[in-house]
Formats: structure tokens, sequence, C-alpha cells
């Protein structure tokens, strides 16, 4: 016989008694507390309080039961139900916080960091300054010619008037390529330019040659063995020291301002006949050094040397295949390095070819 039917009691039913459902809203509680990231709180809203998560096959029990355990257990189910939805809202809250945070941590721009950490290189003075000099002339109608390097010796010095036993070879140390037989030098001067451009066109000629030279000079603060000259040539008909001088002081205050000309001393060079140092208006003191105070740019001179210049002398015409009966001309040569060490008062001339960006840089795009 079966005993007796006693009063149902809803705290045993099986899984809605108030230990399981403990459980169960703990073991969700539980999860929850544990998803570390946002993802993983997903699966456990899933897994806990998704439509197949305990809790909620408990719920649909509910149903089965007879009505008298109906509501204790409805009331268990629903309060450990709210308590995951409220954990998970938290939670969620939480989380999305600590997203947000990471975000704007992984993603923020120290804008304090140097843009461009590679250093940059820069234009090196010389050949700024050399393009500006170009520049000068081209404004007046000039072309710009180049020679090579190294130089055949009858160009850098027979054509111009220093035959073999010339004493003025001396006057320049020479670098000599071999073998010795094919008579090359890395040229010593760019005024072999003048030669090969006097060979190679016909007058007028207006041009003007910036370039390397090279002689065996010591190197110190003052010298190089290797520096740059720019080399002028004109020929044409009627051409005059006149128009020579005009040039020069067109030049000159070009590089250093209006007013800053140019005068004359009688000089030698075997190319140009006659010849003259060129010397420039001290662009410091303007020549009033000796008057006022004493100048350290000029040394109280007034003047700074500047290069050499001349009448084209007839025998280099005529060596070029120039008719000296019809055309004359005037050339000059000057230092570029020096032009700018006076410029920009550089007082060692070893800054200028050291390979340091830190010199260059300074001197800007453009000079
Ligand atoms: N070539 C000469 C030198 O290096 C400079 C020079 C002097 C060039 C007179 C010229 C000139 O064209 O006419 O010392």
């Amino acid at each position: 016989m079966s005993g007796p039917n006693s009063e149902y009691d809803p705290v045993q039913v099986t899984p809605l008694d108030e230990e399981h459902v403990e459980q169960m809203r703990d073991d969700a509680l539980a999860a929850i507390a544990a998803a570390a990231d946002l993802e993983q709180l997903k699966a456990v809203r899933t897994a806990h309080a998704g439509d197949r998560s305990p809790l909620a096959l408990a719920n649909r029990e509910i149903g089965a039961l007879p009505p008298a355990a109906r509501k204790d257990a409805g009331r268990r189910v629903g309060q450990a139900r709210a308590a995951v939805n409220q954990a998970l809202a938290a939670r969620q809250a939480e989380l999305e916080v600590e997203a947000e945070a990471r975000m704007l941590a992984d993603e923020t721009v120290d804008v304090t960091l140097p843009w461009d950490r590679r250093t940059r290189g820069a234009r090196h003075p010389i050949t700024m300054l050399a393009e500006r000099i170009a520049d000068v002339f081209v404004a007046m109608g000039w072309e710009v010619a180049e020679g090579p390097l190294v130089e055949a010796e009858w160009l850098n010095f027979d054509a111009l008037n220093l035959g073999p036993d010339h004493p003025a070879r001396t006057m320049q140390d020479t670098f000599w390529a071999e073998p010795a037989e094919h008579h090359l030098v890395l040229r010593t001067q760019t005024s072999p330019v003048q030669a090969r451009t006097m060979l190679t066109r016909t007058p007028p000629i207006y041009v003007v040659s910036p370039g390397r030279v090279f002689r065996t000079d010591e190197y110190d603060a003052t010298h190089s063995p290797m520096f740059h000259q720019v080399e002028g040539l004109v020929v044409d008909e009627g051409i005059t020291m006149a128009h020579l001088k005009g040039t020069l002081d067109h030049f000159a205050a070009a590089m250093f301002g209006d007013g800053i000309s140019t005068r004359f001393r009688p000089s030698y060079f075997p190319f140009t006949e006659p010849s003259a140092e060129v010397d420039l208006r001290c662009f410091v003191c303007r020549g009033l050094a000796p008057a006022v105070d004493d100048c350290r740019t000029c040394k109280g001179e007034g003047w700074i040397e500047w290069g050499g210049c001349g009448v084209v002398n007839p025998r280099v015409l005529v060596a070029c295949g120039v008719d000296p009966a019809r055309y004359t001309g005037f050339a000059f040569g000057m230092g570029i390095d020096r032009t700018l060490m006076f410029r920009h008062g550089v007082s060692d001339m070893r800054d200028m070819f050291e390979g340091d960006v830190r010199f260059s840089t300074p001197f800007g795009a453009d000079l």
C-alpha cells in the first residue's frame, strides 16, 4: 500500500528547491564575476541567462508544479534570475568602462614625440652659393659651362699660356694623375673651362663656370687640397677692361649688397694681359676701417682680396682658335669658399668640408 497523501512541500521539489536554485544563481554570479572582458561576458550571459540556461529551464518547470507550489518556486526562481540579470548589467557596465579606457590608452597619440626620428640632410652651403652665383650671371644672359675634374694637362696649363717650362706652373702645386704619359691632372683651377668653351663654341661667348679644383695644399683653417672656384669668360667684339670692372662690381653687389664695389690691383696671370687682383670693398666697415676703427673682417684694410681677372691674353685666344684681330675678351676667377667665408663669417675652412650636417643646416635651404 502506498502511504498517506501528505501535504505537498514545494521545497522538496527538485530542481526548484531552494538549495538548487541558489546553486544555479551562485554559479551564474561566479561566472559573471570571472568574465574578464565583454566577449566572455556575452558567453556567460547565454549560458546563465539565455533561453537554455538552467534558470530559464527551471522557470519553465514552474508551470508543471502543483498550484500550491508555484508561488514559492516562482519567487525563488524570479529572485535568482533578477539577481543574475542585475549582476550581468553591472559587470557589463564595468567591462565597458574598462574596454573604453583600454582603447583610449592603446590609441593615445603622444604629440610630444618628434614626428620624424630620422635626421634630415641639408644642401651644402657651397652648392647653394655656387648656384646663387650662377644665377647672378644667368640673369644677365650668360650660360653655365662645366668641365671635368680630371683634366688634360694641355687644357689646364698649355692652352692658357702656361707652357711646360713656364715658371708660373709652380704657382699651382699640382696633383698629377698616373700614368704620367697620359698627361692628366686634377684641375688646379676652373680656367681650363675657358679653353674648352672657346674650342667648342664661337663668340659671342658669355659663360660662368663654378666647380671644384685641387692643389697639393696643406689642410688647415685657410687652405684645403680641394676647394671651389668660379670662372667667368666673355669673348666678343669690342670687349674692354671697363666691361670687366662693371661686371665684377655688379657681381660684388649681388653677393654682398648694394654699394659694395671692387678695385683692381695690377698683377700677373699668364692667361690674361693686363691682369689684376680683384679686391672687394669690405662689406662690414664699408672701407671706413682705417679712419674709424679696426675692422676684424678686412683687418683695417677696407678691402678684401677676392680673386684674379684680366683681359684674355691673345695667345690664349689663338691657342683656342679665336681670331684675336676680331675678338677680345675678359676673364675672372674667384674662390667660392672664400666668398662663403666672408659672407657668413666662417673662420675655419675645414668646417665646410668635414661633412657635419650641423654646419650646413643653419644656412637653410637657400643662401
Ligand atoms: N685661375 C686663377 C687661379 O686659380 C684665377 C684667375 C685669375 C682666373 C685671372 C682668371 C683670371 O680667369 O683671368 O689663381
